[in-house]
């Protein structure tokens, strides 16, 4: 059942728990994500990423997202993730995407203010929810994989809590991406999260927070940062590494044998379903399932 991006992160306020955000840009990682929320009755979030487009195109993946999404048991939310361009994001709305990311955080802040209003103005009239980054997670999200041990090595700008109330409130956004350690890709040394960024603003406006960069952070900080007020985390990076080192292993067992490519896809939606039904559980905080 379709869900849009507000009205699940309000299902997460309510629960103090988090949504995962699972990017789905193959056929074994939409099932996996899908059917992870049926099996363990928690709502989860689908997202195609802009930077995906040249292995898993918009106008193929999409509509595969959202009937899956319809007529799932399950609370789906199907949302683009580091939309870039106004008319990328309109293409995902009229194609049924009820959850937006526009990413303006490269852009001097008046320009990404200015550009995130627009971006609000177009989800409202398709009825979607809006999340808009401030601050800079460091290395782009499909740029290079493994750019830095930290996030300050990569460039990262942690969100100022004192331009976030601001932010929120010109803009019009529903729910709020911050900087406060977190890298995508890979960790190449432990993530030292800054709690106090989220505390601070939370402090001054209740909006729902986003963790970008959100496989490969430990159980514990997982729970500090949704107690914290994370209500959804970006999750990609890890799943497909751990599905990629599955494939491996069979093919090494296979011995030289014929390995096909049906059997190296079961094995990989095998190992995602695994792994998201661990994250959403995760997630969920010590909630009960909210299906
Ligand atoms: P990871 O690279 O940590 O999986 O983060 C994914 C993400 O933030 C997508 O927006």
């Amino acid at each position: 059942m379709l869900v849009n991006l507000r009205d699940i992160c309000a299902i997460a306020e309510q629960n103090n728990m988090a949504i995962p955000s699972f990017n789905v840009p193959s056929m074994e990682a939409l099932r996996a994500a899908i059917d992870a929320a049926e099996k363990t009755g928690y709502p989860v979030i689908i997202a195609h990423a802009e930077g995906h487009e040249p292995f898993a195109p918009l106008d193929k993946i999409g509509p595969a997202m959202v009937a899956l999404a319809e007529r799932s048991s399950a609370l789906v939310c199907v949302h683009l993730d580091h939309g870039e361009s106004l008319s990328y994001l309109r293409r995902a709305l009229e194609m049924g995407f009820n959850g937006i990311m526009y990413d303006g955080s490269y852009q001097p802040y008046e320009e990404n203010v200015e550009n995130s209003q627009r971006a609000a103005d177009m989800c409202a009239s398709f009825d979607a929810g809006l999340e808009c980054e401030l601050g800079s997670m460091g290395a782009r999200e499909f740029g290079e994989r493994e750019e830095g041990a930290t996030a300050e090595e990569s460039g990262a700008i942690y969100t100022n809590p004192d331009q976030a109330l601001d932010f929120i409130q010109s803009t019009g956004l529903d729910i709020l991406a911050c900087s406060f350690g977190t890298v995508h890709g890979i960790y190449k040394g432990e993530p030292h999260l800054n709690f106090d960024v989220l505390h601070k603003i939370r402090k001054l406006s209740q909006t729902p927070l986003v963790m970008h960069g959100g496989s490969g952070v430990s159980d514990a900080d997982y729970a500090k940062a949704i107690n914290a007020g994370i209500r959804k985390i970006n999750y990609y990076t890890y799943g497909v590494k751990y599905a990629g080192e599955a494939v491996e292993k069979l093919i090494g067992e296979k011995n030289g044998e014929t390995v096909y490519w049906h059997d190296m896809t079961t094995t990989a939606y095998e190992r995602m379903l695994a792994d998201f039904t661990h994250v959403i559980q995760v997630f969920a905080n010590g909630a009960n399932p909210v299906a």
